[in-house]
């Protein structure tokens, strides 16, 4: 193999290596962007407080929300299906507790409390 050849074989093999760490950027930075255009998307995930109720909320209030799970009935924690109170009060008793309901303050910040109180809402018929 001549010279020629080897540096042109080099050349390639480095356009190659700088094509992919730029692919590699790029898509590291088309995704950041994305994240930014898409702001809703995001918020709408914190917002969702679907999950946060299974791991926070179902122990006593069920899946449904009727509360006849062990802890529900021991408790006493009620039914959301048929829950009339509004999201500032449902929101601070969910903050600060209630009775037996404990609270969670410092194991959901603010977003996350709303989130799950919307989610409640729509337990209700
Ligand atoms: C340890 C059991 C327990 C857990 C866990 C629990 N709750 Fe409760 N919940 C209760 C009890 C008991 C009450 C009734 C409190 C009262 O009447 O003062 C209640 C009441 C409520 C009410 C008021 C209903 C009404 O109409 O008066 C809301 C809203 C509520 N809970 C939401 C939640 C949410 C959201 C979570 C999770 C973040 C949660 N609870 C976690 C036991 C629990």
């Amino acid at each position: 193999m001549d010279k020629l050849k080897l540096s042109r074989i080099k050349l390639l093999i480095a356009s190659a290596a700088l094509l992919l760490v730029l692919a590699v950027v790029f898509a590291g930075t088309s995704h950041v962007s994305m994240a930014k255009l898409a702001p809703e998307t995001s918020e709408k995930l914190r917002h969702d407080g679907g999950s946060d109720y299974v791991t926070q909320c179902a122990r006593c209030h069920g899946g449904d929300g009727r509360g006849q799970t062990a802890k529900g009935r021991q408790t006493r924690a009620g039914d959301l299906t048929k829950s009339r109170v509004s999201d500032a009060k449902g929101i601070r008793m969910i903050t600060n507790g209630s009775g037996e309901m404990p609270a969670f303050k410092n194991s959901m910040n603010a977003d996350q409390i709303r989130g799950v109180m919307s989610y409640i809402r729509g337990f209700r018929r």
